[in-house]
């Protein structure tokens, strides 16, 4: 009985708690807005268009990625004459840290560009000379344009004077008649990849080992220079 009455008496305590819970309103203008986009065909055109201008866009996109994924084949590059007229070691620099290198040299170079559909821009063309690994001389070339499938000829001249701190190899090598003289080249490039687009910047090398005959062995001269394929690095 009293378990009864207590029950009783909860259920009369219970509180009210408000109407019950309604499925929350949308605002208007977000609900007019959907019925427009579902009924009014200009709004669809609209829809269209934006969905249309997505998906040209993402295959531009696409395309312009897999063109500069299959990159460009690596230039060539070939010494093909070199012109020595003084490559002459010794006396003192003063400051007797080395031997001093008098030298007066010109190598034709060419760069051949393989691809038909890239010209390349150089941004750098820079070229050095070493001999026994030390560098002795420098050229800057300008900025230029190569275009597609050509060769473009580079004539560096290399004259002055320099120490050289090893040179171990100069007495053999003017006994033999042929220095070995190391022509790199320094580049930083892009290719022209479309009418406004250039590619990234490359950075390729050119490595050149030549022998050229010392211009004091007539003998080693009348032999002359043989023309000597680069290594040039890939466009990477
Ligand atoms: C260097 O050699 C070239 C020929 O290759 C010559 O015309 C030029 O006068 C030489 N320069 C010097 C400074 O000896
Ligand atoms: C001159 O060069 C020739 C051919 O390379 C060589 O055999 C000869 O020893 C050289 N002569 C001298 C005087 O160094």
């Amino acid at each position: 009985m009293a378990n009864n009455h207590e029950h009783k008496v909860d259920h009369l305590d219970q509180p009210f708690y408000g109407p019950p819970v309604l499925p929350p309103v949308e605002p208007p203008s977000a609900a007019a807005a959907r019925r427009r986009c579902v009924a009014d065909p200009h709004a669809l055109c609209c829809r269209a268009i934006h969905v249309l201008t997505i998906v040209v866009i993402a295959v531009g996109v696409v395309a312009l990625v897999l063109w500069l994924v299959s990159l460009p084949n690596a230039l060539k590059a070939y010494v093909d004459s070199a012109e020595l007229t003084r490559f002459e070691l010794g006396g003192s620099d003063g400051a007797k840290r080395g031997q001093l290198l008098r030298y007066n040299l010109t190598v034709a170079v060419s760069i051949r560009n393989p691809n038909r559909d890239q010209a390349v821009l150089y941004r750098r063309l820079e070229a050095v000379v070493l001999y026994g690994g030390e560098r002795f001389g420098y050229v800057d070339f300008p900025r230029t344009r190569q275009g597609r499938k050509s060769t473009m000829v580079i004539r560096p001249s290399f004259v002055g004077q320099g120490v050289l701190a090893g040179a171990a190899a100069f007495g053999r090598e003017k006994e033999e008649g042929f220095f070995n003289i190391n022509v790199k080249l320094h580049m930083r490039v892009r290719l022209k990849v479309m009418v406004f687009v250039d590619s990234v910047e490359y950075r390729p090398d050119v490595d050149c080992y030549i022998r050229v005959p010392d211009p004091s062995n007539a003998t080693a001269v009348a032999m002359g220079f043989t023309a000597t394929r680069c290594r040039v690095d890939d466009f990477m």
